[in-house]
């Protein structure tokens, strides 16, 4: 039994990106480990959001783990600014992270370029993901691979703060899945697939209508050569959609291979569509049944408990290892 922790910021609605690079994997991990699963709103306003439109992706966000699979009784989900300690964490990680260190991240890199105005939260966003992590002793933490800068910095802090205060923090490892750890932008195959894309054509979104979805695979950018087939190299924007439909399916990428063989790009883009969206209707009849319940807003009250708890124990650690607590508690 290993301790899992898994953030997804409310920063849109997931994409079958998010779903099938992350989400995807957390139902299986809870049935034998103590899982952490958190709506990372702190990061999400590390860019700028429409207030209301937070508040209604944060608990939509909350609805799509319960509707995937997530369940309370085995796992702890929360939001993150309802427990306080990873904010607190978070600003003593700060003070052990060099600036340097903070603007080699690609994320960072990625989401400022071209930007006149960057918040100073961007550039310390992966010191708060560290303390997220730190807090619940986690050991492993599955993310897609754009994520893994993030987890090996996690590992140098944790490192640097025990070596010179207290060894109080576990070393958490990344677990990324072979297949589908990044999905790639439906109009732009040299991009990852990302919830907050400008071009809502690029991502589906995991509660698109299933015509929506046939309709954005319909437009997806291929090649010409009308010949299906798997080739990140010279077919990069096929080979994504045909990890999609090998990992939607549940069938291998020859076996897709086989059946579109001779045919052309029309047939296969269409039962895509259909495959896709299969998917996702469990997912999106128990969203429905979730949103606006009661239950819902009951199961993250009892999360933020849960996690607060856990959290502030690692945090006094913390606090007594750095010289911060004045008694003991
Ligand atoms: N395209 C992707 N393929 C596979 N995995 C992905 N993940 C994100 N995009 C893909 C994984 O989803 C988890 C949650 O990610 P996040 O929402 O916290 O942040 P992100 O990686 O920045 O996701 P987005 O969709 O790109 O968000 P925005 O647009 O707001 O920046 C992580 O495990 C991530 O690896």
């Amino acid at each position: 039994m290993s301790v899992i922790f898994s953030g997804i910021q409310p920063s849109g609605t997931l994409t079958i990106g998010n779903y099938l690079g992350a989400m995807k994997h957390f139902t299986e991990l809870q049935e034998e480990n103590e899982c952490y699963f958190c709506v990372v709103n702190q990061h999400a306003i590390t860019v700028p959001q429409e207030k209301k439109a937070l508040k209604t992706n944060t608990k939509s966000l909350a609805a799509l783990y319960l509707a995937s699979g997530i369940d309370p009784e085995k796992s702890t989900l929360f939001i993150q600014s309802e427990v306080a300690a990873h904010a607190q964490l978070g600003w003593m990680l700060q003070c052990v992270s060099y600036i340097g260190e903070l603007e080699r991240m690609t994320q960072f890199k990625d989401k400022s370029s071209g930007k006149e105005a960057v918040s100073a939260g961007l550039l310390t966003y992966p010191p708060l993901m560290a303390a997220d992590i730190l807090l619940y002793g986690t050991e492993i933490v599955p993310v897609g691979d754009d994520q893994k800068q993030h987890i090996e910095l996690t590992r140098n802090l944790a490192e640097r703060f025990n070596r010179k205060y207290n060894d109080i923090f576990v070393m958490p490892e990344p677990r990324i899945p072979k297949v589908g750890a990044r999905i790639m932008s439906l109009q732009d195959p040299t991009r990852k697939m990302s919830k907050s894309d400008e071009n809502k054509n690029a991502f589906i979104s995991m509660l698109d209508e299933p015509n929506t979805i046939i309709k954005k695979i319909k437009r997806a950018v291929t090649d010409s050569d009308g010949i299906v087939r798997f080739d990140k190299e010279n077919k990069p924007a096929l080979s994504n959609l045909l990890t999609i439909y090998s990992l939607c399916s549940g069938k291998s990428i020859e076996e897709i291979e086989g059946m579109y063989e001779g045919k052309g790009y029309g047939d296969f883009k269409a039962e895509l569509g259909e495959v896709v969206a299969e998917t996702l209707r469990p997912i999106q009849e128990r969203y429905n049944n979730l949103i606006n319940s009661e239950e819902l807003d009951n199961i993250l009250d009892h999360g933020a408990e849960k996690a607060n708890r856990r959290a502030n124990k690692m945090l006094a650690k913390a606090e007594r290892a750095m010289g911060l607590e004045r008694r003991k508690r």
